[in-house]
Protein backbone atom coordinates (compact mmCIF):
# COMPACT_ATOMS: atom_id res chain seq x y z
CA UNK A 1 0.00 0.00 0.00
CA UNK A 2 1.25 3.51 -0.73
CA UNK A 3 -0.93 6.20 -0.66
CA UNK A 4 0.53 9.21 -2.23
CA UNK A 5 0.03 12.92 -1.19
CA UNK A 6 -2.28 14.93 -3.65
CA UNK A 7 -1.24 17.78 -4.59
CA UNK A 8 -4.00 20.49 -3.76
CA UNK A 9 -4.58 23.58 -5.63
CA UNK A 10 -2.43 26.23 -6.06
CA UNK A 11 0.31 23.62 -6.79
CA UNK A 12 2.03 25.05 -10.38
CA UNK A 13 2.53 21.29 -12.15
CA UNK A 14 -1.71 21.21 -11.50
CA UNK A 15 -1.66 23.43 -14.68
CA UNK A 16 1.01 22.33 -17.01
CA UNK A 17 0.12 19.78 -19.79
CA UNK A 18 1.19 16.20 -18.97
CA UNK A 19 3.50 13.91 -21.47
CA UNK A 20 2.20 10.95 -23.09
CA UNK A 21 3.37 7.45 -21.96
CA UNK A 22 5.71 5.89 -24.18
CA UNK A 23 6.21 2.73 -22.54
CA UNK A 24 3.40 0.25 -21.83
CA UNK A 25 3.92 -2.79 -19.60
CA UNK A 26 6.67 -1.96 -17.74
CA UNK A 27 7.43 -2.00 -13.41
CA UNK A 28 7.52 1.84 -13.27
CA UNK A 29 4.36 1.57 -14.58
CA UNK A 30 3.09 -0.90 -12.47
CA UNK A 31 3.66 0.94 -9.51
CA UNK A 32 2.39 4.16 -10.50
CA UNK A 33 -1.16 2.24 -11.26
CA UNK A 34 -0.79 0.55 -7.79
CA UNK A 35 0.14 3.79 -6.17
CA UNK A 36 -2.71 5.72 -7.89
CA UNK A 37 -5.55 3.13 -6.91
CA UNK A 38 -4.27 2.91 -3.11
CA UNK A 39 -4.64 7.23 -3.32
CA UNK A 40 -7.85 6.56 -4.75
CA UNK A 41 -9.55 4.31 -2.25
CA UNK A 42 -7.66 5.86 0.86
CA UNK A 43 -9.31 9.33 -0.46
CA UNK A 44 -12.47 7.70 -1.60
CA UNK A 45 -12.39 9.04 -5.14
CA UNK A 46 -14.32 7.97 -8.24
CA UNK A 47 -10.95 9.29 -10.42
CA UNK A 48 -7.63 10.07 -10.46
CA UNK A 49 -5.46 11.59 -12.44
CA UNK A 50 -1.59 10.85 -12.32
CA UNK A 51 -0.37 14.73 -11.70
CA UNK A 52 -2.75 14.68 -9.32
CA UNK A 53 0.42 12.32 -6.98
CA UNK A 54 2.98 14.66 -8.90
CA UNK A 55 3.99 12.36 -12.06
CA UNK A 56 2.96 14.30 -15.38
CA UNK A 57 2.63 11.73 -17.29
CA UNK A 58 -1.08 11.38 -19.32
CA UNK A 59 -2.68 8.25 -17.06
CA UNK A 60 -5.52 8.34 -15.36
CA UNK A 61 -7.57 5.99 -13.29
CA UNK A 62 -11.38 5.91 -12.72
CA UNK A 63 -14.38 4.17 -11.80
CA UNK A 64 -16.30 1.73 -8.94
CA UNK A 65 -18.75 -1.20 -8.59
CA UNK A 66 -21.09 0.73 -6.18
CA UNK A 67 -21.16 3.57 -3.62
CA UNK A 68 -22.48 2.71 -0.35
CA UNK A 69 -23.56 6.84 -0.08
CA UNK A 70 -25.41 6.45 -3.47
CA UNK A 71 -26.89 3.11 -3.90
CA UNK A 72 -29.02 3.99 -6.94
CA UNK A 73 -26.27 5.78 -9.00
CA UNK A 74 -25.05 3.78 -12.32
CA UNK A 75 -21.48 2.46 -11.78
CA UNK A 76 -18.57 3.16 -14.20
CA UNK A 77 -16.25 0.04 -14.81
CA UNK A 78 -12.56 0.39 -13.31
CA UNK A 79 -10.63 1.70 -15.80
CA UNK A 80 -6.95 2.43 -16.34
CA UNK A 81 -7.07 5.11 -19.55
CA UNK A 82 -3.44 6.00 -20.75
CA UNK A 83 -2.73 8.76 -23.38
CA UNK A 84 -6.55 9.24 -24.39
CA UNK A 85 -8.56 11.03 -26.53
CA UNK A 86 -12.25 12.38 -26.30
CA UNK A 87 -14.68 13.09 -28.94
CA UNK A 88 -17.64 14.72 -28.24
CA UNK A 89 -20.75 12.80 -29.85
CA UNK A 90 -22.45 16.27 -30.47
CA UNK A 91 -23.05 19.69 -28.69
CA UNK A 92 -24.97 18.85 -25.96
CA UNK A 93 -23.71 19.38 -22.51
CA UNK A 94 -25.52 18.55 -19.16
CA UNK A 95 -24.33 20.57 -16.00
CA UNK A 96 -23.98 19.16 -12.63
CA UNK A 97 -21.73 19.13 -9.40
CA UNK A 98 -18.23 18.56 -9.49
CA UNK A 99 -15.60 18.17 -6.95
CA UNK A 100 -11.74 17.52 -6.97
CA UNK A 101 -9.28 15.95 -4.41
CA UNK A 102 -6.95 18.36 -5.42
CA UNK A 103 -9.23 21.12 -4.28
CA UNK A 104 -11.13 19.43 -1.34
CA UNK A 105 -14.20 20.17 0.42
CA UNK A 106 -15.54 22.24 -2.06
CA UNK A 107 -18.50 21.64 -4.95
CA UNK A 108 -19.10 23.68 -8.02
CA UNK A 109 -21.78 23.44 -10.80
CA UNK A 110 -19.62 22.47 -14.20
CA UNK A 111 -21.25 22.15 -17.78
CA UNK A 112 -19.56 18.97 -19.63
CA UNK A 113 -20.66 17.12 -22.74
CA UNK A 114 -23.42 14.91 -22.08
CA UNK A 115 -22.13 12.13 -24.67
CA UNK A 116 -18.52 11.23 -25.83
CA UNK A 117 -16.32 8.79 -27.50
CA UNK A 118 -12.98 8.33 -25.60
CA UNK A 119 -10.25 6.09 -26.61
CA UNK A 120 -6.48 5.58 -25.03
CA UNK A 121 -4.70 2.53 -23.72
CA UNK A 122 -4.55 0.44 -20.77
CA UNK A 123 -1.37 -0.07 -18.92
CA UNK A 124 -0.60 -2.98 -21.31
CA UNK A 125 -0.91 -1.08 -24.16
CA UNK A 126 -4.28 -2.49 -25.58
CA UNK A 127 -6.73 0.15 -27.00
CA UNK A 128 -9.79 1.39 -24.98
CA UNK A 129 -12.87 2.61 -27.19
CA UNK A 130 -16.01 3.69 -25.71
CA UNK A 131 -18.89 5.78 -26.41
CA UNK A 132 -20.96 6.91 -23.01
CA UNK A 133 -22.51 9.69 -21.06
CA UNK A 134 -24.19 11.01 -18.46
CA UNK A 135 -22.19 10.60 -15.29
CA UNK A 136 -19.43 8.34 -16.60
CA UNK A 137 -18.87 10.84 -19.59
CA UNK A 138 -18.67 13.60 -16.95
CA UNK A 139 -15.72 11.23 -15.44
CA UNK A 140 -13.71 11.08 -17.82
CA UNK A 141 -13.50 15.10 -18.83
CA UNK A 142 -13.16 15.66 -15.13
CA UNK A 143 -9.71 12.92 -15.12
CA UNK A 144 -8.08 14.24 -18.92
CA UNK A 145 -8.75 17.74 -17.88
CA UNK A 146 -5.85 17.10 -15.07
CA UNK A 147 -3.90 16.24 -18.13
CA UNK A 148 -4.37 19.58 -19.51
CA UNK A 149 -3.52 21.32 -16.52
CA UNK A 150 -7.18 22.05 -16.46
CA UNK A 151 -9.14 21.87 -12.82
CA UNK A 152 -12.69 22.21 -12.53
CA UNK A 153 -13.24 25.42 -11.28
CA UNK A 154 -11.90 26.85 -14.44
CA UNK A 155 -14.71 24.82 -16.03
CA UNK A 156 -17.45 26.77 -14.04
CA UNK A 157 -19.89 29.62 -16.17
CA UNK A 158 -21.32 31.53 -12.78
CA UNK A 159 -19.60 31.45 -9.41
CA UNK A 160 -22.22 31.82 -7.68
CA UNK A 161 -22.18 27.90 -7.59
CA UNK A 162 -19.24 27.20 -6.50
CA UNK A 163 -18.34 26.56 -2.28
CA UNK A 164 -17.87 24.83 0.46
CA UNK A 165 -19.74 21.39 0.85
CA UNK A 166 -20.81 22.50 4.43
CA UNK A 167 -22.29 25.60 3.12
CA UNK A 168 -23.67 24.07 -0.06
CA UNK A 169 -25.59 21.20 1.68
CA UNK A 170 -27.58 24.06 3.61
CA UNK A 171 -29.48 25.62 0.58
CA UNK A 172 -31.08 23.92 -2.60
CA UNK A 173 -28.34 24.73 -4.84
CA UNK A 174 -26.38 21.11 -4.33
CA UNK A 175 -27.34 17.82 -5.60
CA UNK A 176 -26.07 14.90 -4.42
CA UNK A 177 -24.10 13.24 -6.98
CA UNK A 178 -22.60 9.96 -7.35
CA UNK A 179 -19.39 9.25 -6.70
CA UNK A 180 -17.02 11.28 -4.82
CA UNK A 181 -14.88 13.93 -5.64
CA UNK A 182 -12.66 13.07 -9.22
NI1 LIG B 1 -9.90 16.13 -10.04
Amino acid sequence: MAVRPVLKMGERSLLERSLELEQFGTEELDQLLRDMWDTMAAENGAGLAAPQIGVNLRVVIFGYQTNPRYPEAPTVPETVLINPQITPLDDQTEEAWEGCLSVPGMRGLVPRYLRIRYQGFNQLGDLIDREVDGFHARVVQHECDHLDGVLYPQRITNMAYFGFCEELENNEYLQPQPGDDL
